[in-house]
């Protein structure tokens, strides 16, 4: 594990990914009022809402997501997560024009003051935890960049015990919590997307104040699907798409497909479906 994960300030990073002077550099970054800020935890659905806002963004300027005009060269200078780069980064990115688009995996104490001073707009990203360690797990045994683990059990007790690299997703929920109520920030949850993509992009769509006809908002809707995300993949992700696009459901939908392949009745199915609700609940 030492080879691939490194400590900062009590949570493992991948080396290859991420570097101490980078996160030093990275706290006198200067957040601006019109920056398109993404936060998740890995594996909450991150590339899902990138293409999502970088899409919304195209249209705030009057392009077509998807053509060839949307592609425009100062969005592809910089790598969009914020704390992966080099020392040089921010000063690089303080000339770039806005609005700037930009995601981050890290919890609100490690990113720069500037973010929360400057009143810039973050679009927080949660996901059930059960279904970000289950990805997070397939994740571990497909690239090379975080420990694999033989098993599940092993896994799950180190997610637990912040043995794998980003930290513990609890601490992080608990951490962003303390952020939730601020005005600048706006939390949506990976499972509403997914139930109700139409009217969870018109809402990101106001809360960052770029107006869309019906017309665009389907263009958008149709573009973030799974489907053809995963389609795209070869083109935005090579074969790392292969590991990223995995399922694209959550424990629920999951579940009524499993009891419905193993041909339990309804009833038996309600009453499965029930339990497992009450248990969500009681977690919670
Ligand atoms: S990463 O590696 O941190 O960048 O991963 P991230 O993009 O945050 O999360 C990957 C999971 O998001 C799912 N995904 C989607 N779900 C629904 N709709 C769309 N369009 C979509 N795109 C990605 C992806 O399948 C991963 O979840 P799992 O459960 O592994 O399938």
């Amino acid at each position: 594990r030492d080879q691939l994960l490194f400590s900062y300030k009590g949570i493992l990073y991948p080396r290859i990914l991420y570097s101490p002077e980078v996160f030093k550099a990275l706290e006198s970054f200067e957040a601006r009022r019109d920056d398109v800020i993404l936060a998740g935890y890995p594996k909450s659905g991150t590339n899902w809402l990138s293409q999502i806002l970088n899409d919304l963004i195209a249209i705030s300027q009057k392009k077509t997501p998807g053509s060839e005009s949307s592609v425009n060269a100062e969005e592809q200078e910089e790598f969009p997560y914020l704390e992966i780069g080099d020392s040089e980064k921010y000063e690089r990115m303080s000339k770039l024009p806005s609005p700037r688009f930009m995601v981050t995996n890290l919890c609100p104490e490690k990113l720069p003051k500037s973010l929360f001073q400057n009143n810039a707009k973050i679009l927080l990203l949660i996901r059930n935890p059960k279904d970000v360690a289950t990805s997070y797990y397939h994740f571990s045994n497909g690239v090379a960049t975080v420990p694999s683990y033989e098993t599940w059990d092993d896994f799950f007790t180190d997610f637990m015990a912040k043995k794998t690299a980003w930290g513990c997703y609890l601490e992080y929920l608990s951490e962003w919590n303390k952020y939730a109520d601020k005005e600048n920030i706006m939390t949506i949850t990976y499972e509403e997307v997914k139930e109700n993509p139409a009217l969870s992009v018109k809402n990101i769509a106001t809360f960052f104040g770029i107006p869309l006809t019906e017309e665009q908002l389907q263009l958008v809707v149709e573009r973030s699907s799974f489907q053809s995300m995963k389609k795209n993949s070869d083109k935005t992700h090579g074969s790392f798409g292969n590991v990223l696009f995995r399922k694209g459901t959550n424990w629920l939908e999951q579940m009524v497909k499993e009891l419905a392949d193993a041909k339990y009745t309804e009833e038996e199915m309600k009453e499965r479906i029930n339990a497992e609700k009450k248990l969500e609940t009681f977690q919670r």
